[in-house]
């Protein structure tokens, strides 16, 4: 099987690719590496460097590669940024998609799995949170990833198009390899920025609010590792491959943890002390959100393998110690 993994430079999109190689695919890439890195392609796949909202550049890749299904990454996900710069996110994340669908329309290629994110939800009504819950971002980022859903689902009743979205939760660590891992800059997630304190980086880390409604007053996430988002991206592919029905998936590990939670758990991994300070809350954060991620489980046999928050810490930090300036 060929797969075509568009943003497999990028954080997520190269664990997925190290997994597809793990498994003996055939891959190829597409990234335009303006968040991507060359450093993380995988030296086996076939690269590409291009944009999705470039017709002709697609148009070449269809001719010359035979592509089986597509998985989708490559798309902007910060929702900082997507705030305060909206039309960006419309451009890259809408408008890309778009040309991306007409093209695999255009030449036949039929299958797609697709990276959602928990943020179309906005602020839950109940915890855990199930794929049928209310939608209703906060933030254009969560907004452009429901739309990019809607436009999947539209265009697979006018065309034929096959699709699974998943929806993740707070992806964290990185590759057993030591190979790749997260590099954001700028970096705005949490784990990463507390980890720049034990390497020197950073001399504090800020908890962005300590009067939420929680048992600690901070804000409480489902941290998934990457690798186990790699392989539900695989598990869904195959459940195209068998005929599967159109179908979205939550990927999280349905257990919540506060920001100190995930401080206090750094500091035990790392042996630093991680001084921290209480900052006003950052606009636009849910007190909590936590996956069912049954669905996942029941349909697609998923089985994340790291459950404890010790295990994923210790992951990241095994990549940021070595790495400290990414890539
Ligand atoms: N946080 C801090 N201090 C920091 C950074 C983060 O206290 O320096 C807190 C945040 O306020 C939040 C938690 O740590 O409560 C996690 O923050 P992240 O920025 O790591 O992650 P988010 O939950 O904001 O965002 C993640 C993904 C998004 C996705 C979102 C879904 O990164 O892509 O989950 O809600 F959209």
């Amino acid at each position: 099987m060929t797969i075509l993994v568009l943003g497999g430079a990028g954080y997520i999109g190269s664990h997925t690719v190290y997994a597809l190689e793990e498994n003996g695919e055939d891959v190829v890439i597409a990234d335009n590496l303006e968040t991507g890195y060359i450093e993380a392609v995988h030296p086996k796949a076939r690269f590409y460097k291009g944009d999705i909202r470039n017709a002709d550049f697609l148009n070449a890749l269809f001719s010359k590669e035979k592509i089986d299904a597509v998985i989708h990454f490559a798309a902007n996900s910060l929702v900082g940024e997507s705030m305060t710069n909206p039309l960006k996110y419309y451009d890259n994340n809408l408008y890309g998609t778009m040309v991306l669908l007409k093209s695999m329309v255009k030449n036949g290629v039929d299958k797609i799995v697709f990276s959602s994110t928990a943020a179309v939800y906005g602020e839950p009504e109940s915890i855990p949170i199930l794929e049928s819950a209310r939608k209703n971002p906060t933030n254009t980022y969560g907004e452009t990833k429901l739309a990019m859903e809607r436009m999947m689902k539209w265009t697979s009743n006018a065309h034929g198009l096959h699709f699974v979205s998943l929806r993740y939760f707070n992806a964290c660590g990185a590759h057993k390899s030591g190979k790749i891992g997260e590099a954001h800059n700028p970096e705005t997630h949490l784990i990463p920025l507390i980890l720049q304190v034990p390497n020197g980086k950073r001399a504090r880390i800020n908890i962005f609010g300590d009067d939420y409604d929680t048992p600690d007053g901070t804000c409480i996430r489902d941290y998934i590792h990457v690798t186990d988002l790699a392989a539900a991206h695989i598990l869904a592919v195959e459940y195209l491959q068998k005929g599967g029905e159109n179908n979205i998936f939550n990927l999280g590990n349905g257990v919540g943890f506060s920001v100190k939670e995930v401080v206090e758990t750094a500091r035990k991994v790392t042996g630093h002390s991680i001084p921290s300070v209480i900052s006003p809350r950052r606009a636009g954060d849910p007190a909590k959100l936590v996956a069912s991620s049954e669905k996942a489980k029941q349909i697609l046999g998923w089985k994340p393998a790291y459950s404890n928050l010790e295990d994923i810490i210790a992951s990241a930090w095994n990549w940021h110690k070595n790495h400290p300036d990414g890539f």
